[in-house]
């Protein structure tokens, strides 16, 4: 009930700095770790972002019934394969972006290499933290199948590989929208972005030993909140400035890349995230005022202006 009556900006202010202190702590790196690998990590893991993926798994867990404090490894996990996902979507080979969270990418601030080396750490660190740190083993099990499998070939790093050898098709699709270009961006959007976004919730639940009807509901919840946020970064991209956005905008047109703005309008677009956030909340209505952070965030996915 603690957060029925918050907005979005009182819930990330309240678990915000927990989870930035739970990071921190977590990427003290010891022996071993080279200095300057740690330095990058660190650099665009701390970074200023919006923490959406680790509150979605403290929200998720505190609606199933659970504490901040057991769903914190969670949300953790989630964020650090965030992290690495953006330094290499930044990278020159791939959106080749030089400014992220308000600050050079991590490429400009070192150099690729330590990039492409940052992301490789952070990646396995996820991992390493949810195997360690989460009990009993077969939950932790659980969330490392989940997270893998959100993370990998056929969703994150499938749905980034279909985006990438896309570009371009966003120059010469049909402006009325074919529906194969709508399926093929639908596609892309989900497993991008919207598998992580489901994943965070699906691993907050699991640790709060969420039941069959929860873990359906926060599916449902999911799917459509992944699809709107992507909905909304399209539509920020087009509209927005890079002082609120902290990072370049206007880039997905100059790259081609296949966006609901392209393909729907900015009219359209705006009006199928509002659809989908409305249908998200829908699907939370078992959960009465327990999951009302995990509305508030949904409603804050479409005014964001960042
Ligand atoms: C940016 O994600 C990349 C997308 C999946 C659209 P966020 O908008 O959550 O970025 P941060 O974490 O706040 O920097
Ligand atoms: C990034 O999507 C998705 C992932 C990093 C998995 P975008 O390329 O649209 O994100 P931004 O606009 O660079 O943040
Ligand atoms: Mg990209
Ligand atoms: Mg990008
Ligand atoms: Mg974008």
């Amino acid at each position: 009930m603690q957060n029925a009556t918050l907005s979005f900006s009182e819930i990330s202010q309240s678990l915000g700095p927990l989870i930035d202190a739970a990071l921190d702590a977590r990427t003290q790196l010891g022996e071993g770790c080279p200095a300057r690998l740690r330095e990058a990590m660190r650099y665009s893991l701390l970074a200023p972002g919006k923490r959406i993926r680790p509150l979605l798994a403290l929200l998720a867990a505190q609606a199933c019934g659970g504490s901040v404090e057991e769903a914190m490894p969670a949300a953790c996990a989630v964020e650090m394969i965030h992290a690495y996902s953006l330094i290499h979507d930044d990278l020159p080979a791939m959106d080749d972006d030089d400014l992220r969270r308000g600050q050079p990418t991590c490429h400009k601030a070192f150099d690729e290499a330590t990039a492409i080396l940052a992301g490789d750490a952070l990646l396995p660190l996820a991992f390493e933290i949810l195997a360690g740190e989460i009990t009993p083993p077969e939950v932790a099990v659980a969330c490392c199948s989940k997270l893998a499998k959100a993370a990998g070939a056929c969703n994150m790093a499938g749905g980034q590989a279909d985006d990438v050898g896309n570009e371009g098709r966003g120059a010469t699709a049909s402006a009325a929208g074919e529906i194969s270009d709508i399926d093929l961006l639908e596609s892309i959007h989900h497993r991008k972005t919207g598998a992580m976004i489901e994943c965070a919730l699906q691993l907050g639940a699991i640790v709060a030993a969420a039941d069959k009807r929860e873990m359906e509901a926060l599916e449902q919840f999911g799917r459509r909140l992944g699809m709107a946020f992507q909905i909304t970064d399209d539509l920020l991209d087009e509209q927005s400035t890079e002082a609120e956005m902290g990072k370049r905008t206007g880039k997905d047109a100059r790259r081609g890349k296949l966006t609901f703005p392209y393909i729907l309008g900015l009219d359209r677009s705006r009006q199928y995230a509002r659809q989908l956030v409305a249908e998200a909340c829908e699907a939370l209505a078992g959960f009465g005022p327990d999951a009302e952070g995990l509305r508030s965030l949904a409603r804050f996915v479409l005014e964001r202006n960042h």
